[in-house]
């Protein structure tokens, strides 16, 4: 057994997102959001699953942050619901929405806890959507509006926030392929949205920095590794199609002021309006990049889709594929982040977002033994600590997540937490997994054995 002892002031947090969580969805003033409005169509989500209710974390708070400091978490990752706060996305402010977060920022300092806020996790304001959403360039005002109230309600106590998580989620299933919220079907929209992702931003970054507060600002990005499944130039062509979409998209224009050349050829008239000097605004200095990571993929060309590609899940030797259809892949990440010191200027670095969900059986009493969770995590971060002894500026890591929760359009079939959460339980009963006393101990320890 080895033991892989992490830097002194590394920070082990885990995360969530408010509509995976919170439920409440129409109390205390709060507007509808996209996920509102697409989950209670039919036909969009497994099962015909909504965010409704979800974890009620909005009722149970108090009771989440206790169990997250029995963890000994000493990070939390979550979320501000934008209609929470501003139901209409712009325009009357909801007092009650800003009080909830006020109140679980207070309620996690009080235990030791740093907050790390992400101010779009994907619930846009429906009305907003109704004007044209993300594709309306509109939308980096109104972003900007509502990071503007965020801040100054709490920017005095929160020491990381992001602006978004996953743009390439928000635009690409979201605008592009009708997957997830709001459901539409429009490459030019999804590169528009990208577009005005970026700039909202570059503008949340300037407008923090001008308000003298003491935290830092980045984002997080859903990065990933990808491989030519033959040595032959259609798949190495495919793969780069790949990396540049997913990767490049959004690494580039923040650090290199740039959108990829080959990337915005390929996609020809599809490609997004910009105007003078936005990719100034985009590329200011972030103070920490965030990264989900979860698989790596193997690429090979097919004449399918607007990529031509196909694609699979790149495994490690002794290794399957999750209930999600996604590979495990540790070695991956260690690659992932020695490109981004090599070819992005080692930004400082958290990973923001790594866990599993492998259907691991709820005995009756509510825990789950799941020896699956715990290789998966360990061999993440033997692989993180692996980039770090190669010189990656990481420092810290966040578990998703900290509880099951309402997984997209996959609605609760998959259990992606460190705590069982019981939905068919009116009070959303919580019991820690095997995988939460674990984690406990490797924070404890700032150590993983393997
Ligand atoms: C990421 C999302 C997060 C969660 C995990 C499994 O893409 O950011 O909300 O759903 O996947």
């Amino acid at each position: 057994m080895t033991q892989y002892t992490f830097p002194k002031d590394f920070i082990w947090g885990a995360a969530t997102a408010s509509y995976q969580i919170e439920g409440a969805w129409d109390e205390d003033g709060k507007g509808e959001s996209i996920w509102d409005r697409f989950t209670h169509k039919p036909y969009r989500i497994l099962n015909g699953d909504n965010g409704d209710i979800a974890c009620d974390h909005y009722h149970h708070m108090p009771e989440d942050v206790a169990l997250m400091k029995d963890l000994g978490l000493m990070s939390y990752r979550f979320s501000i619901g934008w209609p929470r706060i501003l139901p209409q996305g712009k325009g009357q402010v909801e007092p009650r929405g800003l009080d909830f977060y006020d109140r679980l920022v207070d309620e996690l300092l009080k235990a030791g806890i740093t907050p790390m806020a992400t101010l779009n996790h994907w619930d846009l304001p429906q009305a907003l959507q109704n004007l044209g959403g993300w594709p309306n360039r509109d939308c980096v005002g109104w972003f900007t509006e509502y990071a503007r109230i965020t801040f100054e309600k709490l920017g005095d106590r929160v020491a990381f926030w992001t602006t978004h998580n996953e743009p390439l989620i928000v635009a690409f299933p979201g605008y592009a392929e009708g997957n997830f919220a709001p459901g539409l079907a429009s490459y030019p929209q999804a590169f528009q949205a990208t577009h005005h992702l970026h700039l909202a931003h570059g503008r949340a970054v300037q407008l923090y920095r001008g308000m003298g507060f003491e935290g830092q600002i980045g984002i997080v990005l859903n990065l990933a590794t990808f491989k030519p499944k033959m040595d032959d130039p259609a798949d190495i062509a495919a793969a780069r199609r790949i990396e540049s979409l997913i990767n490049s998209l959004f690494l580039d224009p923040i650090f290199k002021g740039e959108y990829p050349a080959d990337l915005m050829d390929w996609v020809g008239d599809m490609a997004p309006d910009i105007q003078d000097d936005d990719l100034q605004v985009i590329s200011q200095p972030i103070d920490f990049l965030g990264i989900n990571y979860y698989f790596g993929q193997i690429v090979s060309y097919r004449p399918n889709g607007l990529l031509k590609l196909n694609s699979e899940p790149n495994l490690d030797l002794g290794w399957g594929i999750t209930e999600k259809g996604w590979g495990i892949c540790p070695s991956q990440l260690t690659a992932l982040l020695l490109h981004l010191k090599e070819d992005y200027g080692n930004p400082p670095m958290y990973v923001t977002e790594n866990g599993t969900a492998l259907g691991e059986p709820v005995n009756e009493t509510g825990y789950v033994n799941d020896r699956g969770r715990i290789n998966f995590l360990r061999a993440h971060f033997i692989a993180a600590h692996e980039a770090l002894q190669q010189g990656a500026d990481l420092r810290g890591y966040y578990v998703w997540s900290l509880m099951d929760n309402f997984e997209w359009a996959e609605g609760y079939s998959l259990r992606f937490g460190l705590i069982n959460v019981d939905f068919n339980d009116p009070n959303r009963k919580r019991t820690p997994k095997a995988s939460a006393a674990w984690y406990r101990d490797v924070i404890r320890n700032n150590a993983v054995s393997g």
